[in-house]
C-alpha cells in the first residue's frame, strides 16, 4: 500500500474522512498521508492517535521521518520537538507551533475532519 492516500474533499464540511487503518498506523508509528492536497503525518504514540502537518514549521523537514518520544514529535533535521497535545515547539527554536488536526478512531480506522483540511499558507 502506498504511503500517500489521496481523497477528495467531502461534500459536507463536517464529514470525517477515513485516512488510514489503525493497525497500519500502530505498526508503523508514523504514517504520511495526503488528503485533498494537504500533507499530514499521522502518529500513534502508546495508543494515542494524533495528526499534524507533515512539513516541519522550522525549515520544512519531513516530520513523517521523525520519531516520537514521550508525547512529542522530534524533527529529523534539527531535532527540535513538538508537543502532540498543543503543537508547542521545544524551547529555543524560532518557529511557530506545529499545526495539529482533529482525529477520530472508529472501527479500526483513523478519520480526519474535512473541515480542518485547509491548505497551509
Ligand atoms: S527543520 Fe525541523 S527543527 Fe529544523
Amino acid at each position: 500500500m502506498p504511503d500517500d492516500w489521496a481523497f477528495g474533499l467531502a461534500s459536507s464540511p463536517d464529514q470525517w474522512l477515513p485516512v488510514c487503518s489503525l493497525p497500519r498506523l500502530t505498526a508503523a508509528g508514523i504514517v504520511a498521508v495526503r488528503i485533498a492536497g494537504v500533507d499530514l503525518a499521522l502518529i500513534s504514540d502508546g495508543g494515542v492517535v494524533s495528526a499534524c502537518e507533515r512539513a516541519c514549521p522550522h525549515e520544512q523537514a519531513d516530520l513523517a521521518c521523525g520519531r516520537v518520544v514521550d508525547g512529542r514529535l522530534a524533527c529529523p533535521r534539527h531535532d527540535a520537538s513538538f508537543s502532540l497535545v498543543d503543537g508547542a515547539i521545544s524551547d529555543g527554536w524560532p518557529s511557530r507551533p506545529l499545526r495539529l488536526y482533529p482525529v477520530r478512531v472508529e472501527r479500526g480506522e483513523v478519520f480526519i475532519n474535512a473541515a480542518s483540511l485547509k491548505p497551509l499558507r
